[in-house]
């Protein structure tokens, strides 16, 4: 089976991080969203993976290539956003055998190894992967019948017929390169999925689907890359190759080589990564520090923080995203507590 993976699209819900930086890219507990990705469709198998880039493929190729995977990895140059189902027929040379497509911004927690067993042991033509949700108007809904097999699907019903969305992630074979060729745009002008996958059903192919038990996270907005953030380091384990002085570190904290930590309070869960500097600060639960920032006089939690960022005399932080080479530097008093979404390389003085 191979992978492709998608990382293309503007990511509008995530300005202004993206406008410098591909969506797939925003670290989750350090780590780019995209690999968590490529880590299941590995994980499931797959030697081989394609993946779609579109806006700033420079920078998803270089963070893709900085890592040495346990798989042939291709870039697939797709020019505008226009639809999942668009994806498959730019990648058709590519798409020559069953394949799983994984959209570059969900994380699952639980991976995706089984639903690829079980795609392959009933020899489906396709294989979807439902979870409940509070807000299924936002997703692909499955209306099922009595008897377990799919009804229909139907993109961001306004009214759902169910509360069970389409995760995005999709097992195929390549009947489905058929049903994208034979679909028409939707109302938004894009090749979607879900009306393929309904194509397949309505001409007699098997779809199957199984339910995902864990956590999954489609990551399209900041509270969306929050909660994700939480729902990783909810699961980390106690780590310190870093040097803490006159330093009280509560719970569970990954501390990584290189760190200097003085007359600070870290509470876990937290991650501060490679070479900070954390000085006279708190850096409180759920929050993810990139490697080699800088973060003096400052309160932060349930925050991101890219690498090589400088915070000094930030106040207090609280649910905030900072992206690369920020710098944060108060001079007068300013009221206390802040949100910030703040893109790369901006400055903040105040
Ligand atoms: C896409 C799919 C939708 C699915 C969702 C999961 O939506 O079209 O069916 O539920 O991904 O992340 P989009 O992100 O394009 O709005």
């Amino acid at each position: 089976m191979k992978g492709l993976i998608l990382s293309g699209g503007y990511g509008t819900r995530l300005r202004p991080i993206t406008y410098s930086q591909q969506k797939q890219l925003i670290p989750v507990a350090n780590k780019p969203i995209l690999f968590y990705a490529i880590e299941d469709v590995i994980g499931a198998g797959a030697k081989e993976i394609g993946i779609i880039v579109g806006p700033n493929k420079e920078q998803v190729i270089e963070t893709v290539e900085s890592e040495n995977w346990d798989a042939e990895i291709d870039f697939i140059y797709q020019d505008a956003p226009r639809g999942l189902a668009h994806t498959i027929l730019v990648a058709e040379d590519f798409l020559d055998e069953g394949f799983v497509m994984y959209l570059g911004d969900n994380i699952l927690r639980e991976g995706i190894a089984e639903h690829a067993k079980k795609f392959k042991e009933n020899n489906y033509d396709a294989s979807i992967m439902l979870t409940e949700v509070e807000n299924p108007e936002q997703f692909g809904v499955a209306d099922i019948n009595e008897d377990g097999t799919i009804k229909k699907l139907i993109e961001k019903p306004e009214v759902p017929p169910s509360n069970l969305a389409l995760v995005g992630i999709y097992f195929f074979k390549t009947a489905i390169l058929e049903a994208c060729k034979s679909i028409k745009p939707s109302w938004r002008n894009e090749l979607e999925i879900t009306d393929a996958i309904q194509w397949l059903i309505d001409n007699g192919y098997e779809v199957g689907w199984t339910k995902v038990n864990g956590w999954w996270k489609d990551t399209g907005k900041p509270e969306d890359i929050f909660e994700a953030n939480r729902l990783i380091l909810d699961d980390i384990q106690t780590r310190s190759e870093g040097n803490a002085e006159s330093t009280k570190i509560i719970g569970r904290a990954i501390i990584e080589k290189g760190v200097e930590i003085k007359d600070s309070s870290v509470k876990g869960p937290s991650l501060i990564g490679r070479d900070c500097l954390i000085r006279n600060s708190y850096v409180g639960p759920y929050t993810s520090i990139g490697k080699e920032c800088i973060i003096e006089d400052t309160e932060i939690e349930d925050s991101i923080v890219m690498e090589k960022s400088e915070i000094i005399g930030g106040g207090r932080i609280i649910e905030s995203l900072i992206g690369k080479e920020v710098k944060i530097k108060r001079k007068a008093d300013l009221p206390n507590g802040r949100k910030l979404i703040v893109g790369d390389h901006s400055e903040i003085v105040g």
